[in-house]
């Protein structure tokens, strides 16, 4: 009943690698978001998982292993570890993993034997990632297997890119669990990775479930043939779910060219605009707006965007209107979350 933060200097691996043998949860920071861990193998940890996080038991959590050493054969290595979790391992996978891995990308592959119903929720795939992170890299090389993770969130609510994201998640929550969170700086990528399935690739080619940082054109680029998207598959998994990633206060979409009076509050709003921080203001002398201004980058609204979204949902805001984003393919992952955000958000 206990939750607390390790500050990265005072991190000590092998009593880490300890706590997941002995079937303790440990929040992980990754590239993407921070992960809520347990050994793979200990079902009665991995339903610790289930309890705090919430979420129903039949989501499948993606299952984080470590990147080979400098000087292994990176793609003997992928064929051997792939084939630990997956009882099938196509080339396709061993080629993926060789470009993107360590990196934002989870491959959903037929499970072998070996892995537990309640990694997968009772289905015959897995999802596999290899995080970019140092210190998470480490634990998992030291621990020599894998670590189930899905983001360390409440179900349904933001996913948190700091140490004290997770903590202010379960602080409150905690029942009879303990919680060590390793403080591992803030996440570089920002949301979380790309889901990609290649489970029927003989009958249906790679197909993308949830949208990320690494896009078709990226898989594209490796395996040519054709990558199509399916977010609403009928494999559950959370980031289907449209109400996802979801402040509390009510989030609307809409281009801060076009704001009008009516859409000013007696109440104070937040507005995020990639627009003139000086024309915008000049233009809307009102008190009761507090503006945010975010440069048209991607990579930086990625980064950013999990950490603005709470932050604005603890001011107090009556609404928060969130700029249109650019339509091109390196938004896509940046729009299905602010999308699923908006759908889910205002519900208290
Ligand atoms: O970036 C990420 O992927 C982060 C970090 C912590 O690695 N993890 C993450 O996990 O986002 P989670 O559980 O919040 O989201 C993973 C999604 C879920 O929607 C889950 O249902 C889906 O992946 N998933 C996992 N295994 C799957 C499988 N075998 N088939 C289809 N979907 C799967
Ligand atoms: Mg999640």
């Amino acid at each position: 009943m206990s939750i607390r933060i390790i500050p990265k200097a005072e991190i000590n691996i092998p009593e880490l690698v300890e706590l997941i043998q002995q079937g303790h949860l440990l929040a992980i920071p990754t590239e993407t978001v921070y992960g809520l861990a347990a050994n793979a193998s200990d079902e009665e940890a991995l339903k610790k998982i289930y309890r705090l996080k919430n979420r129903p038991e039949n989501h499948p959590l993606i299952i984080h292993i470590a990147p080979p050493r400098m000087e292994e054969d990176q793609s003997a290595f992928w064929e051997r570890e792939l084939s630990r979790w997956s009882s099938d391992v196509p080339p396709q996978a061993i080629a993926l993993a060789e470009a993107f891995w360590p990196g934002p990308l989870t491959l959903i592959l037929k499970k072998s034997r070996q892995v537990s119903d309640f990694v997968t929720g009772g289905q015959n795939t897995v999802g596999i990632r290899v995080p970019r992170h140092d210190l998470t890299i480490q634990i998992l090389q030291a621990f020599g297997s894998g670590l189930a993770a899905p983001s360390a969130n409440r179900f349904g609510r933001i996913s948190p890119t700091s140490a004290q994201h997770v903590l202010e998640e379960f602080l409150n929550f905690m029942g009879d669990e303990s919680l060590t969170i390793l403080d591992g700086g803030q996440c570089e990528v920002g949301i979380e990775s790309t889901i990609l399935d290649l489970s029927r690739i003989d009958e249906v080619g790679p197909v993308i479930l949830r949208p990320g940082m690494i896009t078709a054109e990226d898989i594209f680029s490796v395996l040519g043939g054709e990558v199509s998207t399916n977010t609403h598959s009928e494999i559950r998994h959370s980031g289907g779910v449209l109400g996802h990633y979801a402040p509390q206060t009510l989030l609307i979409s809409k281009e801060t060219e076009t704001l009008c009076t009516n859409d000013f509050m007696p109440q104070k709003i937040g507005v995020v605009t990639f627009g003139n921080f000086k024309e915008l203001q000049d233009k809307w002398s009102s008190q009761l707006v507090d503006w945010y201004f975010l440069p048209k980058d991607a990579d930086t609204v990625a980064r950013s965007l999990y950490g603005l979204l709470r932050d604005l949902d603890n001011r107090g805001y009556q609404k928060i209107i969130f700029d249109q984003l650019p339509q091109d393919l390196a938004w896509s992952a940046i729009q299905d979350r602010l999308t699923r955000a908006i759908y889910g958000s205002g519900q208290h």
